[in-house]
């Protein structure tokens, strides 16, 4: 049977993991997977989840099921955190626990193709390579278009809102929520209120992706352009990951929000997501949405955790401001949001970096800038123009405010 398999491509991030490893020189600086890393270098776990885990070691008196839609109290926890009051408590919100952001994607798409068979999505390039696989695989059409130009790293918001022009009553839109992955270039609120009025106006429906709430300009900044389309649209899903703002990564926690038209669909899109849910995962993974939600209940831990994640956020603006200063022909990444920029590199030049200066960047030019600090900044400034990547061009930030 498996003789008919065919080889399969690697993974594009995760392939970075395996060769930095292997990699025995102690210079070597690692922008590949998309984690957040301290100053020396650590992806640490948070303290008050620490102290959640500690006080979940100590209480909890059971691991039996808690059924496909995971822990409740998590699910309305984070429909609060992301979505504000109001609109998670709207009975037209659906809030279901999922494996991490990625398996609430691939809820949404599934539910999508489960409401409509013809379903399609409109998907800006580049974008997370898993976006497209993922929307394929649950049988998703998906369109793309041009949504930024890292030549000049600049969103290209016209290109942005002649697709949603195009899209017909129905479809679906992926939209970064905040901390764009892989530019770090986000839509500004202008931005978020025109690409609102056209979702209205032509029957979109918003697929936002929303995995880095907290490390762009801080937790409610984060969440006010996708507050905004949310209270405006009928319909709207958000995929939200706690992946990196609670560092649990390897626990997978995360959750979909359906917003339906009314209650009675709400219903019915809360059914159908449970039973795709079923006999996918059956049930999500507990450990790490119990830990999130002991976070979130406890006042004294939420705001051991709101600081820490404060922390995460400056960490990551200094190392872009720190990048500008050091080499002024990459000031226009200072401005960008969370922790990705891509650079204008050719396969070979990514090759040469890790060949020639053991920097480990995406093949597509995605740097992971939590990589960065202030003893291998300059480094990095100097193997980049080694590679013959010298600048990313100043004007470019302008456009995105057209
Ligand atoms: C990334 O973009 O590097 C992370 O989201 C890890 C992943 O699963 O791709």
């Amino acid at each position: 049977m498996f003789d008919r398999l065919t080889e399969q491509p690697a993974d594009a991030l995760l392939a970075i993991i395996g060769l930095y490893r292997a990699d025995p020189r102690p210079e070597k600086i690692d922008l590949g997977v998309g984690v957040f890393r301290d100053s020396t270098g650590r992806t640490p776990v948070m303290a008050a989840v620490k102290a959640a885990e500690t006080r979940l070691l100590a209480t909890q008196d059971s691991k039996s099921y808690l059924g496909p839609e995971g822990d409740r109290d998590f699910a309305a926890l984070t429909a609060e955190l992301a979505l504000g009051p109001a609109l998670a408590a709207d009975p037209r919100l659906v809030a279901l626990q999922t494996p991490g952001g990625g398996g609430a994607l691939r809820l949404a798409a599934e539910l999508a193709v489960a409401a409509n068979p013809e379903g399609r999505i409109w998907m800006g390039t580049p974008t997370w390579p898993n976006h497209g696989d993922i929307f394929r695989v649950a049988r998703l059409k998906v369109e793309t278009y041009r949504a930024h130009d890292i030549d000049r790293q600049c969103l290209l918001f016209d290109e942005m809102t002649a697709a949603f022009n195009r899209a017909e009553r129905g479809d679906l839109v992926l939209i970064h929520g905040c901390c764009h992955n892989p530019t770090g270039i986000d839509l500004d609120p202008a931005q978020w209120a025109e690409l609102t009025r056209i979702v209205v106006a032509r029957g979109l429906v918003p697929l936002i992706d929303f995995a880095y709430q907290g490390l762009g300009d801080g937790l409610e900044d984060d969440a006010g352009g996708l507050r905004g389309m949310l209270a405006a649209v009928p319909e709207a899903m958000v995929a939200y990951s706690c992946d990196k703002n609670f560092a649990l990564y390897r626990d997978r926690v995360g959750a979909l929000f359906v917003q339906a038209a009314d209650a009675r669909e709400a219903g019915l899109a809360r059914a159908t997501a449970l039973s795709l849910a079923r006999v996918n995962w059956s049930m999500p993974p507990d450990h790490g949405a119990a830990a999130v939600r002991v976070v979130l209940q406890d006042t004294e831990l939420q705001a051991q955790w709101r600081e820490e994640l404060r922390e995460m956020q400056a960490r990551l603006r200094t190392i872009r401001q720190g990048l500008a200063a050091n080499t002024p022909a990459f000031a226009p990444l200072a401005t960008g949001n969370g922790l990705f920029a891509t650079l204008p590199l050719s396969g070979n030049q990514v090759a040469a970096l890790r060949r020639d200066h053991a920097v480990y960047v995406v093949g597509s030019g995605r740097c992971n800038l939590a990589g960065l600090n202030q003893q291998n900044l300059s480094r990095f400034a100097e193997a980049l123009a080694d590679v013959g990547c010298g600048s990313v061009p100043a004007s470019a930030t302008g456009e995105a405010a057209q």
